[in-house]
């Protein structure tokens, strides 16, 4: 059985089978032995330059580290739960490489600087995968938007048929906030780019340390200022938890929209094959799992948000054990999401826009009905609220005939406004609807293909 150094001899006993089940965190915080390895040789690298320990010393320290490390990666090691955790399974592999010197490295440290350093270490490097596939994912919304700038659809307020737009000006709002998510992960990792190395437990050391230099080698811009907040700051975990969580809430009104047009009543998408599952019983059924799923895993990485932010709330300072459980809140959000990002990429660049029926639907709705108020405004000098009237009234004549508006001749609008001429009636068609929508941010072809180059040069590049 392996000795945990963590328990010193005031203990007379081991811990009981329950403690270590509650206790070891191993099995999740093995995940982050590239982050702690680094750190580690940080550090003796700047006991060794500090002259705290020997330049030998501090020669066989980093070479054993690196020697784990490659272990570690070719799978030659088996991390022990009577160990604890990552950091102490590391120090006593050390232990078993280089001898007694092992037992200098925790010099001037702490588990609670060292495990917090890890941490963010383990952000800094991951979440350029996110950031990766966030920026796939916003490319393959820009490539379907470029190749549907004139693809009619109805727009929804209450998810009630609104007026005209297209699929580029519905996709694109996505980009938006996809855009936003991605400078929102930068600020994070702003945010979070302070080396907590070196706070030791929660007072500082009494060593001569030098936390500048464990700053670079780790690639921090700055130390961080207060021991006690370095150990006991999980800020950057709720704020890397909660972009995250965003990022899930924006895909799951993607899903949302997916599994709806995807419904026979809207008809809208024609899922792939690839990405939908049968019924057990019902032979016809064709099932958007993907994107339901998709929807599912939103809901618990806000779930672990809402963890993070309660585990946190209660916690006096400094550190508390309760800390140890924000890895499995990170990994499993971080999972998901790379998951999540994936499978809706694929869902929509395999999916087939049904386009005559999006177009049927917009042309048996009222849904020009602003733009016949507009042109009442434009053209006739008529106040909003006159030309609002006038236009419901219109309406209500198209309701009782059981008419759409498109489908009014000049005649019957004259009976409105005996003013009211072509310019009015052709108007009312939805790609003119379209077309009119010029201003900044609408959803004119002419406007959106701007839209799409800006996009381009601001997220592709
Ligand atoms: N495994 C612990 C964690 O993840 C490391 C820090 C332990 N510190 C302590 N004072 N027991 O939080």
């Amino acid at each position: 059985m392996k000795k945990n150094p963590s328990r010193n001899v005031h203990f007379s006993k081991r811990p009981s089978n329950l403690l270590d089940q509650i206790n070891a965190s191993i099995d999740v915080d093995k995940r982050l032995f590239k982050e702690d390895i680094a750190g580690s040789i940080a550090h003796a690298k700047m006991l060794g330059k500090q002259k705290i320990i020997s330049k030998k010393d501090k020669d066989k320290l980093v070479s054993g580290l690196k020697s784990i490390k490659s272990d570690i990666e070719k799978n030659k090691v088996k991390f022990s739960r009577e160990l604890e955790d990552i950091h102490m399974n590391i120090e006593s592999l050390l232990l078993g490489k280089v001898g007694k010197v092992a037992e200098k490295l925790h010099t001037a440290r702490s588990r609670n600087d060292q495990v917090v350093t890890d941490l963010k270490l383990w952000i800094k490097n991951n979440s350029n995968e996110i950031d990766k596939e966030l920026k796939i994912f916003q490319k393959t919304l820009i490539n379907i938007s470029k190749n549907n700038i004139n693809t009619i659809m109805p727009g929804y307020t209450h998810l009630q048929i609104a007026q005209p737009i297209t699929l580029a000006h519905h996709l694109l709002a996505y980009v938006e906030m996809i855009g936003r998510d991605r400078s929102r992960l930068k600020g994070c990792l702003y945010n979070l780019d302070e080396n907590p190395l070196g706070a030791a437990a929660l007072a500082g050391t009494s060593f001569p340390i030098d936390r500048s230099y464990t700053t670079k080698e780790l690639g921090f811009r700055e130390p961080t200022r207060n021991a006690m907040d370095s150990v006991s700051d999980r800020d950057f975990v709720i704020e890397f938890i909660f972009v995250l969580s965003l990022v899930g809430v924006h895909l799951s009104r993607l899903a949302e929209e997916i599994i709806l047009w995807s419904n026979q009543n809207f008809n809208f998408i024609f899922l792939p094959d690839e990405l939908s599952t049968g019924s057990s019983i019902m032979p016809q059924k064709k099932n958007p799992d993907g994107a339901e799923l998709v929807r599912a895993k939103a809901s618990l990485m806000i779930g672990n948000l809402t963890s993070i932010l309660n585990i946190l709330k209660g916690l006096p300072l400094s550190y508390s054990k309760d800390l140890q459980d924000d890895k499995s809140l990170i990994f499993n959000s971080y999972d998901n999401l790379l998951l999540c990002l994936k499978v809706m990429n694929e869902t929509l660049s395999k999916s087939k826009f049904n386009k005559p029926r999006m177009r049927e639907v917009i042309e048996n709705s009222d849904s020009t009905a602003t733009d016949l108020a507009n042109w009442l405004v434009q053209n006739l000098n008529y106040t909003f609220r006159d030309a609002y009237k006038t236009t419901g009234n219109v309406v209500a004549y198209c309701n009782k005939k059981k008419l759409s508006l498109e489908k009014l001749t000049l005649k019957e609008l004259q009976i409105f406004d005996k003013n009211i001429d072509n310019s009015a009636k052709k108007l009312l068609s939805a790609t003119n609807s379209i077309v009119i929508k010029s201003s900044f941010g609408g959803t004119s072809p002419k406007n959106t293909k701007k839209m799409i180059n800006f996009a381009i040069k601001k997220y592709l590049k």
